[in-house]
Protein backbone atom coordinates (compact mmCIF):
# COMPACT_ATOMS: atom_id res chain seq x y z
CA UNK A 1 0.00 0.00 0.00
CA UNK A 2 1.35 3.31 -0.72
CA UNK A 3 1.06 6.71 1.71
CA UNK A 4 -1.80 7.92 0.50
CA UNK A 5 -4.35 5.14 0.06
CA UNK A 6 -4.40 3.99 3.39
CA UNK A 7 -7.17 5.05 5.61
CA UNK A 8 -6.72 8.47 7.53
CA UNK A 9 -8.10 9.91 10.88
CA UNK A 10 -10.09 13.06 9.33
CA UNK A 11 -8.98 16.01 11.69
CA UNK A 12 -6.74 16.88 14.52
CA UNK A 13 -9.02 16.35 17.29
CA UNK A 14 -10.15 12.95 15.74
CA UNK A 15 -6.61 12.07 16.25
CA UNK A 16 -6.32 13.44 19.93
CA UNK A 17 -9.67 11.64 20.71
CA UNK A 18 -8.87 8.44 19.25
CA UNK A 19 -5.40 8.03 21.18
CA UNK A 20 -6.80 9.30 24.25
CA UNK A 21 -9.67 6.33 23.47
CA UNK A 22 -6.77 4.18 23.00
CA UNK A 23 -5.24 5.36 26.52
CA UNK A 24 -7.93 5.73 28.88
CA UNK A 25 -10.13 2.71 29.39
CA UNK A 26 -10.13 0.46 32.08
CA UNK A 27 -6.39 0.74 32.81
CA UNK A 28 -7.18 4.40 33.87
CA UNK A 29 -10.89 3.93 36.04
CA UNK A 30 -10.17 -0.02 37.35
CA UNK A 31 -6.32 -1.11 37.13
CA UNK A 32 -4.88 2.13 38.19
CA UNK A 33 -6.91 2.41 41.46
CA UNK A 34 -6.30 -1.63 42.18
CA UNK A 35 -2.76 -1.18 41.19
CA UNK A 36 -2.38 1.97 43.95
CA UNK A 37 -3.96 0.35 46.61
CA UNK A 38 -1.72 -2.62 45.87
CA UNK A 39 1.21 -0.39 46.08
CA UNK A 40 0.41 1.86 48.80
CA UNK A 41 -0.97 4.50 47.71
CA UNK A 42 0.80 8.40 47.12
CA UNK A 43 4.30 7.08 46.49
CA UNK A 44 3.36 4.80 43.64
CA UNK A 45 0.77 7.72 42.02
CA UNK A 46 4.34 9.64 42.91
CA UNK A 47 6.37 7.29 40.66
CA UNK A 48 3.74 6.75 38.82
CA UNK A 49 3.59 10.29 37.42
CA UNK A 50 7.45 10.13 37.17
CA UNK A 51 6.93 7.19 34.77
CA UNK A 52 4.70 8.87 32.59
CA UNK A 53 7.05 11.83 32.12
CA UNK A 54 10.29 10.34 31.32
CA UNK A 55 9.23 7.08 29.96
CA UNK A 56 5.37 7.27 28.83
CA UNK A 57 5.83 10.72 26.99
CA UNK A 58 8.90 9.99 24.81
CA UNK A 59 8.09 6.48 24.11
CA UNK A 60 4.54 7.92 23.06
CA UNK A 61 6.43 10.47 20.78
CA UNK A 62 8.83 7.38 19.00
CA UNK A 63 5.48 5.08 18.34
CA UNK A 64 3.95 7.85 16.64
CA UNK A 65 7.10 8.95 14.61
CA UNK A 66 7.04 5.37 13.83
CA UNK A 67 4.14 4.40 12.99
CA UNK A 68 3.99 7.43 10.37
CA UNK A 69 6.55 7.18 8.98
CA UNK A 70 6.52 3.69 7.95
CA UNK A 71 2.25 3.71 7.16
CA UNK A 72 1.90 0.34 8.45
CA UNK A 73 1.33 -2.15 11.27
CA UNK A 74 3.45 -2.31 13.94
CA UNK A 75 5.23 -5.40 12.48
CA UNK A 76 5.38 -4.53 8.97
CA UNK A 77 6.66 -0.94 10.36
CA UNK A 78 10.12 -2.30 11.75
CA UNK A 79 10.04 -4.44 8.21
CA UNK A 80 10.39 -0.93 6.58
CA UNK A 81 12.54 0.85 8.83
CA UNK A 82 14.97 -1.47 9.19
CA UNK A 83 14.43 -4.31 6.75
CA UNK A 84 15.54 -7.40 7.00
CA UNK A 85 16.99 -7.19 10.66
CA UNK A 86 15.51 -8.46 13.96
CA UNK A 87 13.74 -5.43 15.20
CA UNK A 88 10.55 -6.77 13.43
CA UNK A 89 10.64 -9.03 16.54
CA UNK A 90 9.87 -5.57 18.45
CA UNK A 91 6.46 -5.27 16.23
CA UNK A 92 5.69 -8.87 16.81
CA UNK A 93 6.11 -9.25 20.26
CA UNK A 94 3.70 -6.11 20.27
CA UNK A 95 1.48 -7.82 18.35
CA UNK A 96 0.89 -10.94 20.84
CA UNK A 97 1.06 -8.29 23.87
CA UNK A 98 -2.16 -6.95 21.92
CA UNK A 99 -3.59 -10.22 21.87
CA UNK A 100 -3.12 -11.48 25.50
CA UNK A 101 -4.41 -8.15 26.46
CA UNK A 102 -6.88 -8.34 24.69
CA UNK A 103 -8.12 -11.97 25.83
CA UNK A 104 -8.53 -10.82 29.37
CA UNK A 105 -9.60 -6.69 29.41
CA UNK A 106 -12.31 -8.36 27.35
CA UNK A 107 -13.40 -10.10 30.49
CA UNK A 108 -13.23 -6.72 32.52
CA UNK A 109 -15.19 -4.97 29.91
CA UNK A 110 -17.88 -7.45 30.06
CA UNK A 111 -17.90 -7.48 33.85
CA UNK A 112 -19.11 -3.40 32.69
CA UNK A 113 -21.94 -4.69 30.90
CA UNK A 114 -23.34 -7.09 33.81
CA UNK A 115 -23.55 -3.65 35.96
CA UNK A 116 -25.24 -1.91 33.36
CA UNK A 117 -27.98 -4.60 33.85
CA UNK A 118 -27.69 -4.09 38.00
CA UNK A 119 -27.69 -0.15 37.42
CA UNK A 120 -30.55 0.09 35.14
CA UNK A 121 -32.93 -2.43 37.59
CA UNK A 122 -31.79 -0.46 40.54
CA UNK A 123 -30.35 -3.85 42.14
CA UNK A 124 -27.68 -1.81 44.19
CA UNK A 125 -30.67 -0.01 46.56
CA UNK A 126 -30.58 -1.51 50.39
CA UNK A 127 -26.99 -3.34 49.85
CA UNK A 128 -24.48 -3.45 52.32
CA UNK A 129 -20.90 -3.57 51.54
CA UNK A 130 -20.28 -7.08 52.32
CA UNK A 131 -23.84 -7.59 50.40
CA UNK A 132 -21.79 -5.97 46.97
CA UNK A 133 -18.58 -8.01 47.83
CA UNK A 134 -20.92 -11.04 47.60
CA UNK A 135 -22.57 -10.47 44.84
CA UNK A 136 -19.30 -9.79 42.89
CA UNK A 137 -17.95 -13.11 44.01
CA UNK A 138 -21.18 -14.96 42.86
CA UNK A 139 -21.48 -13.15 39.40
CA UNK A 140 -17.75 -13.46 38.49
CA UNK A 141 -17.53 -17.17 39.70
CA UNK A 142 -20.49 -18.00 37.58
CA UNK A 143 -19.20 -19.92 34.83
CA UNK A 144 -21.68 -18.63 32.20
CA UNK A 145 -22.70 -15.26 32.80
CA UNK A 146 -19.10 -13.53 32.45
CA UNK A 147 -18.80 -15.35 29.44
CA UNK A 148 -21.62 -14.17 27.72
CA UNK A 149 -20.81 -10.94 28.37
CA UNK A 150 -17.68 -11.01 27.18
CA UNK A 151 -18.73 -12.41 24.32
CA UNK A 152 -21.15 -10.02 23.02
CA UNK A 153 -18.47 -7.07 24.49
CA UNK A 154 -16.07 -8.96 21.51
CA UNK A 155 -18.41 -8.71 19.42
CA UNK A 156 -19.09 -5.15 19.73
CA UNK A 157 -15.57 -4.29 18.81
CA UNK A 158 -15.46 -6.92 15.93
CA UNK A 159 -18.16 -4.40 14.73
CA UNK A 160 -16.51 -1.60 14.87
CA UNK A 161 -13.36 -2.60 13.83
CA UNK A 162 -15.23 -3.87 10.36
CA UNK A 163 -16.86 -0.79 9.94
CA UNK A 164 -13.08 0.61 9.99
CA UNK A 165 -11.08 3.53 11.15
CA UNK A 166 -12.64 7.20 10.21
CA UNK A 167 -16.44 5.82 10.76
CA UNK A 168 -16.09 3.59 13.50
CA UNK A 169 -12.69 4.50 15.46
CA UNK A 170 -13.22 8.80 15.11
CA UNK A 171 -16.75 9.13 15.38
CA UNK A 172 -17.06 7.40 18.77
CA UNK A 173 -14.35 8.93 20.33
CA UNK A 174 -15.47 12.24 19.58
CA UNK A 175 -18.24 12.16 21.51
CA UNK A 176 -17.63 9.71 24.40
CA UNK A 177 -15.08 11.37 25.65
CA UNK A 178 -15.82 14.28 27.57
CA UNK A 179 -19.18 12.93 28.84
CA UNK A 180 -16.87 10.57 30.66
CA UNK A 181 -15.13 13.02 31.96
CA UNK A 182 -17.84 15.27 33.51
CA UNK A 183 -18.96 12.61 35.02
CA UNK A 184 -16.12 11.59 36.66
CA UNK A 185 -16.03 14.61 38.32
CA UNK A 186 -19.88 14.32 39.58
CA UNK A 187 -18.51 11.20 40.92
CA UNK A 188 -15.31 12.26 42.32
CA UNK A 189 -16.89 15.38 44.35
CA UNK A 190 -19.84 13.14 45.45
CA UNK A 191 -16.97 10.19 46.76
CA UNK A 192 -15.01 12.86 48.69
CA UNK A 193 -18.06 14.16 50.48
CA UNK A 194 -19.05 10.85 52.00
CA UNK A 195 -18.70 10.58 55.80
CA UNK A 196 -15.02 9.35 56.35
CA UNK A 197 -13.68 9.89 53.28
CA UNK A 198 -10.99 11.86 54.97
CA UNK A 199 -8.87 8.67 55.34
CA UNK A 200 -8.99 7.74 51.60
CA UNK A 201 -8.21 11.65 50.37
CA UNK A 202 -4.74 11.25 52.76
CA UNK A 203 -4.23 7.96 51.50
CA UNK A 204 -4.38 9.56 47.95
CA UNK A 205 -2.02 12.88 48.68
CA UNK A 206 0.29 11.51 51.95
CA UNK A 207 3.45 9.27 50.52
CA UNK A 208 4.96 6.58 52.85
CA UNK A 209 8.28 6.20 50.72
CA UNK A 210 9.18 3.56 53.30
CA UNK A 211 6.89 0.84 51.82
CA UNK A 212 8.88 2.09 48.45
CA UNK A 213 10.42 -1.33 46.77
CA UNK A 214 11.32 -2.82 43.39
CA UNK A 215 7.88 -4.20 43.41
CA UNK A 216 6.48 -1.09 43.08
CA UNK A 217 8.61 0.14 41.04
CA UNK A 218 7.94 -2.44 38.80
CA UNK A 219 4.06 -1.72 39.17
CA UNK A 220 4.25 1.98 38.67
CA UNK A 221 6.15 1.17 35.54
CA UNK A 222 4.27 -1.48 34.20
CA UNK A 223 0.70 0.83 35.22
CA UNK A 224 2.26 3.73 32.93
CA UNK A 225 2.81 1.50 29.95
CA UNK A 226 -0.69 -0.31 30.32
CA UNK A 227 -2.40 2.73 30.82
CA UNK A 228 -0.82 4.46 28.07
CA UNK A 229 -1.03 1.51 25.75
CA UNK A 230 2.54 1.81 25.24
CA UNK A 231 5.16 -0.70 24.06
CA UNK A 232 3.15 -3.02 22.15
CA UNK A 233 2.48 -0.62 18.53
CA UNK A 234 -0.64 0.32 19.92
CA UNK A 235 -0.36 3.94 18.73
CA UNK A 236 2.36 3.19 16.38
CA UNK A 237 -0.48 1.97 14.44
CA UNK A 238 -3.02 4.62 15.13
CA UNK A 239 0.05 6.78 13.95
CA UNK A 240 0.17 4.83 10.58
CA UNK A 241 -3.67 7.23 10.06
CA UNK A 242 -2.22 10.23 11.43
CA UNK A 243 -2.01 13.18 9.09
CA UNK A 244 1.08 14.78 7.86
CA UNK A 245 0.09 17.92 9.65
CA UNK A 246 -0.25 16.31 13.15
CA UNK A 247 2.58 17.44 15.73
CA UNK A 248 3.44 14.52 17.31
CA UNK A 249 5.41 15.94 20.22
CA UNK A 250 1.71 18.20 21.21
CA UNK A 251 -0.52 14.90 20.90
CA UNK A 252 1.35 12.82 23.21
CA UNK A 253 1.81 15.25 25.57
CA UNK A 254 -2.12 15.80 25.52
CA UNK A 255 -3.25 12.15 25.39
CA UNK A 256 -0.79 11.45 28.31
CA UNK A 257 -2.85 14.91 30.19
CA UNK A 258 -5.98 13.82 29.85
CA UNK A 259 -4.94 9.91 30.42
CA UNK A 260 -3.41 10.92 33.52
CA UNK A 261 -6.32 13.40 34.78
CA UNK A 262 -9.17 10.30 34.41
CA UNK A 263 -6.85 8.30 36.46
CA UNK A 264 -6.18 10.57 39.07
CA UNK A 265 -10.07 11.69 38.91
CA UNK A 266 -10.57 7.21 39.34
CA UNK A 267 -8.57 7.61 42.49
CA UNK A 268 -10.32 10.21 43.83
CA UNK A 269 -13.34 8.32 43.08
CA UNK A 270 -12.70 5.15 44.41
CA UNK A 271 -10.68 5.70 47.41
CA UNK A 272 -12.10 7.96 49.67
CA UNK A 273 -15.26 6.00 48.88
CA UNK A 274 -13.66 2.48 49.58
CA UNK A 275 -12.60 4.03 53.12
CA UNK A 276 -15.75 5.43 53.68
CA UNK A 277 -17.38 2.09 53.66
CA UNK A 278 -14.51 0.13 55.26
CA UNK A 279 -13.48 -1.58 51.98
CA UNK A 280 -9.15 -2.59 51.97
CA UNK A 281 -7.52 -0.66 49.29
CA UNK A 282 -6.19 -3.67 48.16
CA UNK A 283 -8.61 -5.71 47.28
CA UNK A 284 -7.58 -5.92 43.96
CA UNK A 285 -9.04 -6.20 40.59
CA UNK A 286 -12.83 -6.32 42.41
CA UNK A 287 -11.69 -3.04 43.71
CA UNK A 288 -13.72 -0.94 41.31
CA UNK A 289 -16.68 -2.96 41.17
CA UNK A 290 -17.33 -3.50 44.65
CA UNK A 291 -16.62 0.12 46.05
CA UNK A 292 -18.75 2.28 43.26
CA UNK A 293 -22.09 0.60 43.65
CA UNK A 294 -21.57 1.27 47.41
CA UNK A 295 -20.93 5.21 46.22
CA UNK A 296 -24.14 5.32 44.25
CA UNK A 297 -26.00 3.62 47.28
CA UNK A 298 -24.14 5.67 49.96
CA UNK A 299 -24.25 9.10 47.90
CA UNK A 300 -28.16 8.74 46.79
CA UNK A 301 -29.78 6.12 48.71
CA UNK A 302 -32.25 8.45 49.16
CA UNK A 303 -33.14 9.57 45.74
CA UNK A 304 -33.22 6.44 43.93
CA UNK A 305 -33.83 7.78 40.57
CA UNK A 306 -30.54 10.01 40.76
CA UNK A 307 -28.94 6.63 42.07
CA UNK A 308 -30.41 5.04 38.90
CA UNK A 309 -29.41 7.62 36.31
CA UNK A 310 -26.15 8.23 37.46
CA UNK A 311 -25.06 4.72 37.97
CA UNK A 312 -26.27 4.43 35.05
CA UNK A 313 -24.77 6.50 32.46
CA UNK A 314 -21.46 5.76 34.49
CA UNK A 315 -21.36 2.19 33.79
CA UNK A 316 -22.74 2.83 30.11
CA UNK A 317 -19.86 5.44 29.68
CA UNK A 318 -17.08 2.85 31.34
CA UNK A 319 -18.28 0.36 28.80
CA UNK A 320 -17.52 2.57 25.84
CA UNK A 321 -14.55 4.04 27.46
CA UNK A 322 -13.40 0.35 27.51
CA UNK A 323 -14.66 -0.19 24.03
CA UNK A 324 -12.73 2.58 22.31
CA UNK A 325 -9.42 0.53 24.13
CA UNK A 326 -10.97 -2.72 23.17
CA UNK A 327 -10.56 -1.03 19.51
CA UNK A 328 -7.57 -0.32 19.77
CA UNK A 329 -6.50 -3.26 21.08
CA UNK A 330 -8.01 -5.15 18.28
CA UNK A 331 -6.86 -2.98 15.22
CA UNK A 332 -3.09 -3.54 16.18
CA UNK A 333 -3.58 -7.50 15.20
CA UNK A 334 -5.91 -7.04 12.71
CA UNK A 335 -3.79 -4.75 10.93
CA UNK A 336 -1.06 -6.79 11.31
CA UNK A 337 -3.26 -9.85 10.04
CA UNK A 338 -4.67 -7.89 7.45
CA UNK A 339 -1.28 -6.43 5.93
CA UNK A 340 1.67 -9.13 6.58
CA UNK A 341 -0.65 -12.41 5.74
CA UNK A 342 -2.64 -10.38 3.09
CA UNK A 343 -6.15 -11.81 4.60
CA UNK A 344 -9.42 -9.61 3.85
CA UNK A 345 -10.01 -7.11 6.84
CA UNK A 346 -13.06 -8.50 7.82
CA UNK A 347 -11.79 -11.91 7.75
CA UNK A 348 -8.45 -11.09 9.95
CA UNK A 349 -10.78 -9.15 11.95
CA UNK A 350 -12.82 -12.59 12.31
CA UNK A 351 -10.11 -14.06 13.41
CA UNK A 352 -9.00 -12.09 16.08
CA UNK A 353 -12.50 -11.91 17.56
CA UNK A 354 -12.81 -15.73 17.54
CA UNK A 355 -9.05 -16.38 19.29
CA UNK A 356 -9.56 -13.46 21.76
CA UNK A 357 -13.09 -15.10 22.49
CA UNK A 358 -11.29 -18.39 23.39
CA UNK A 359 -8.64 -17.05 25.36
CA UNK A 360 -11.41 -14.63 27.13
CA UNK A 361 -13.11 -17.45 28.16
CA UNK A 362 -10.33 -19.72 29.74
CA UNK A 363 -9.28 -15.89 31.75
CA UNK A 364 -12.91 -15.70 32.97
CA UNK A 365 -13.12 -19.21 33.91
CA UNK A 366 -9.89 -18.91 35.77
CA UNK A 367 -11.43 -16.76 38.26
CA UNK A 368 -14.19 -19.07 39.07
CA UNK A 369 -14.01 -22.84 38.97
CA UNK A 370 -10.29 -22.76 37.42
CA UNK A 371 -8.83 -20.95 40.01
CA UNK A 372 -7.00 -23.63 41.59
CA UNK A 373 -4.30 -23.89 38.02
CA UNK A 374 -1.86 -21.05 38.80
CA UNK A 375 1.49 -20.28 37.11
CA UNK A 376 3.47 -19.24 39.25
CA UNK A 377 1.20 -18.55 41.93
CA UNK A 378 -1.07 -16.17 39.77
CA UNK A 379 -4.05 -17.47 37.94
CA UNK A 380 -4.91 -17.48 34.49
CA UNK A 381 -6.54 -13.97 34.40
CA UNK A 382 -3.88 -12.24 36.70
CA UNK A 383 -0.77 -14.37 34.57
CA UNK A 384 -2.17 -12.73 31.48
CA UNK A 385 -1.96 -9.28 33.06
CA UNK A 386 1.28 -9.52 34.92
CA UNK A 387 3.10 -10.97 31.78
CA UNK A 388 2.17 -7.92 29.47
CA UNK A 389 1.73 -5.13 31.94
CA UNK A 390 4.43 -5.76 33.39
CA UNK A 391 7.17 -7.48 31.20
CA UNK A 392 6.01 -7.13 27.75
CA UNK A 393 5.14 -3.36 27.19
CA UNK A 394 8.07 -1.86 29.25
CA UNK A 395 10.13 -4.55 27.14
CA UNK A 396 8.34 -3.18 24.17
CA UNK A 397 9.29 0.68 25.25
CA UNK A 398 12.79 -0.59 26.17
CA UNK A 399 13.22 -1.64 22.67
CA UNK A 400 11.54 1.18 20.68
CA UNK A 401 13.55 3.95 22.92
CA UNK A 402 16.75 2.04 21.78
CA UNK A 403 15.43 1.84 17.74
CA UNK A 404 15.13 5.16 17.84
CA UNK A 405 17.49 6.63 19.89
CA UNK A 406 19.75 4.84 18.54
CA UNK A 407 19.16 2.71 15.25
CA UNK A 408 16.85 5.07 13.07
CA UNK A 409 18.14 7.75 10.80
CA UNK A 410 17.83 10.61 12.90
CA UNK A 411 17.21 12.81 9.68
CA UNK A 412 13.88 10.70 9.67
CA UNK A 413 13.47 11.15 13.41
CA UNK A 414 14.06 14.96 12.69
CA UNK A 415 11.61 15.21 9.83
CA UNK A 416 8.45 13.39 12.04
CA UNK A 417 8.87 15.32 14.80
CA UNK A 418 8.95 18.76 12.94
CA UNK A 419 7.04 17.91 10.52
CA UNK A 420 9.47 18.27 7.70
CA UNK A 421 11.19 21.39 9.73
CA UNK A 422 7.70 23.51 9.15
CA UNK A 423 7.44 23.46 13.71
CA UNK A 424 9.93 24.54 16.49
CA UNK A 425 10.39 21.57 18.91
CA UNK A 426 11.74 23.08 21.50
CA UNK A 427 12.19 19.31 23.75
CA UNK A 428 13.29 17.85 20.76
CA UNK A 429 17.08 17.51 22.66
CA UNK A 430 15.29 16.58 25.33
CA UNK A 431 13.59 14.08 23.77
CA UNK A 432 16.55 12.21 22.11
CA UNK A 433 18.61 12.14 24.81
CA UNK A 434 15.56 10.59 27.04
CA UNK A 435 15.06 7.94 24.16
CA UNK A 436 18.78 7.10 24.24
CA UNK A 437 19.47 6.98 28.00
CA UNK A 438 16.89 7.94 29.86
CA UNK A 439 14.52 5.62 29.07
CA UNK A 440 16.51 2.36 28.16
CA UNK A 441 18.56 2.73 31.35
CA UNK A 442 15.62 3.41 33.82
CA UNK A 443 13.40 0.19 32.28
CA UNK A 444 16.31 -2.07 32.57
CA UNK A 445 17.76 -0.73 35.85
CA UNK A 446 13.87 -1.38 36.74
CA UNK A 447 13.79 -5.05 35.63
CA UNK A 448 17.28 -5.95 37.15
CA UNK A 449 15.99 -4.71 40.53
CA UNK A 450 13.01 -6.54 40.68
CA UNK A 451 14.79 -9.85 39.43
CA UNK A 452 17.03 -9.18 42.57
CA UNK A 453 20.11 -9.22 41.06
CA UNK A 454 21.01 -5.84 42.41
CA UNK A 455 21.33 -7.50 45.77
N1 LIG B 1 -4.64 1.92 27.75
C1 LIG B 1 -5.79 1.09 27.82
C2 LIG B 1 -6.50 1.39 29.12
O1 LIG B 1 -6.03 2.13 29.92
C3 LIG B 1 -5.46 -0.37 27.70
C4 LIG B 1 -4.58 -0.66 26.54
C5 LIG B 1 -3.33 -1.18 26.74
C6 LIG B 1 -5.01 -0.38 25.26
C7 LIG B 1 -2.47 -1.40 25.68
C8 LIG B 1 -4.17 -0.61 24.20
C9 LIG B 1 -2.90 -1.11 24.41
O2 LIG B 1 -7.53 0.85 29.39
Amino acid sequence: MTRNDRANFGSKLGVILASAGSAVGLGNIWRFPFETGNHGGAAFILIYLVCVLLLGIPIMVAEFLIGRHSRANTAGAYQRLAPGTRWRWVGRMGVLAGFLILGYYSVVAGWTLEFIGEAATNSFAGKSAADFIASFNSFTGNPWRPIVWLMLFLLATHFIIVKGVEKGIEKSSKIMMPVLFILLIVLAVCSVSLPGAGAGIEFLLKPDFSKVDGNVLLGAMGQAFFSLSLGMGCLCTYASYFRDDTNLTKTAFNVAAIDTMVAILAGFIIFPAAFSVGIQPDAGPSLLFITLPNVFQQAFGNLPWLAVILSLMFYILLALAALTSTISLHEVVTAYLHEEFKFSRSKAARLVTAGCIFLGVFCSLSLGVGKDYTIFGLNLFDSFDFITAKIMLPLGGFFISIFTGWYLDKKIVWEEVSNNGSLKVPVYKTLIFILKFIAPIGIAAIFINELGLLK
